[in-house]
């Protein structure tokens, strides 16, 4: 038995197809105008104009686990003590963490104890905080980037922070002596 069907049904499934292509087309065409996905799935990998804005701090630890020799010849310069070195009365003091820890008064930086892996001039104080280059990564770690997802990781990091970080720091071997305190 064949069932006939009335010819308006027809009509609705063709209209509907056209509905449906026209709505594909429109994803495809949208989807490329769109900003910077952070899906690194994104098969077009394009490099960001300039890092993430709203990262946080993540703390040494972590930066480490991918880049194990910058942290081993880190670990060896005196921005890796610049806390240790500080006098035990003056690990709390505002005035001289602003220069001895990473991101104090930040938000996200350092702020006590607690604040493993922010300690001296760690990772993040030249490259800026790096939460939302840790979670990209994710998915190019321990693999051979190509020369497109190298360009691309790398852009959503910055290679040195664009204001002069050092000078926020390093004032006193200019004209601006570094403060007195107690040697003990
Ligand atoms: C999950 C792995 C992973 C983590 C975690 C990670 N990175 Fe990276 N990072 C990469 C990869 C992969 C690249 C690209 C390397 C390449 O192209 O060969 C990269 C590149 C960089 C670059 C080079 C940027 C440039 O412009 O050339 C810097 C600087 C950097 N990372 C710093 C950090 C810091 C700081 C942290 C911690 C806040 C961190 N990374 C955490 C995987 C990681
Ligand atoms: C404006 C940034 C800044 C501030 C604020 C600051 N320091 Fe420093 N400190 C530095 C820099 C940079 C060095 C590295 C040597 C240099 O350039 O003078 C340093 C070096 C040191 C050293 C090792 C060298 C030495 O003289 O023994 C100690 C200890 C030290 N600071 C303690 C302190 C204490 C304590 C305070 C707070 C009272 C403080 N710093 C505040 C930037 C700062
Ligand atoms: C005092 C500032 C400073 C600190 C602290 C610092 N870096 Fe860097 N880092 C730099 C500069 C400057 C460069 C660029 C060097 C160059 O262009 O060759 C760089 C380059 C890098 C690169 C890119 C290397 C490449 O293949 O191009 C990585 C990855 C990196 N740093 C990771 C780290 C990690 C992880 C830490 C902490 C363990 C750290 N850095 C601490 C200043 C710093
Ligand atoms: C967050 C503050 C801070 C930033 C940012 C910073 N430094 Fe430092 N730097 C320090 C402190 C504090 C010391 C002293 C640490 C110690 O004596 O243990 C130091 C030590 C040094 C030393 C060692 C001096 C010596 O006597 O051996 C050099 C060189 C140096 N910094 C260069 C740089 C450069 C270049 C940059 C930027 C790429 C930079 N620093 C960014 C705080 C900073």
């Amino acid at each position: 038995m064949t069932v006939k069907l009335p010819e308006s049904f027809f009509r609705f499934a063709v209209v509907g197809l056209l509905v449906i292509v026209a709505g594909l087309i429109f994803m495809l065409s949208a989807s490329d105008s769109q900003a910077v996905s952070l899906d690194p799935q994104d098969s077009a990998l394009k490099p960001l104009d300039k890092p993430p804005a709203d990262q946080t701090y993540i703390g040494t630890k972590q930066c480490s686990a991918c880049h194990f020799d910058q942290f081993m010849t880190w670990r060896q310069t005196k921005h890796a003590k610049a806390f240790e070195i500080l006098p035990a009365k003056y690990k709390e003091d505002a005035s001289c963490l602003e220069c001895h820890v990473t991101g104090h008064g930040k938000p996200t930086g350092y702020k006590d104890a607690s604040s493993v892996g922010l300690e001296g001039t760690s990772c993040e104080a030249c490259h800026g905080p790096g939460s939302k280059h840790a979670e990209i990564s994710k998915d190019f770690a321990n693999k051979k980037l190509s020369e497109e997802e190298s360009v691309y990781v790398r852009s959503t990091i910055h290679k040195m922070l664009p204001d002069n970080s050092c000078a926020d720091c390093h004032k006193s071997k200019g004209h601006i002596p570094h403060p007195e305190f107690d040697k003990e």
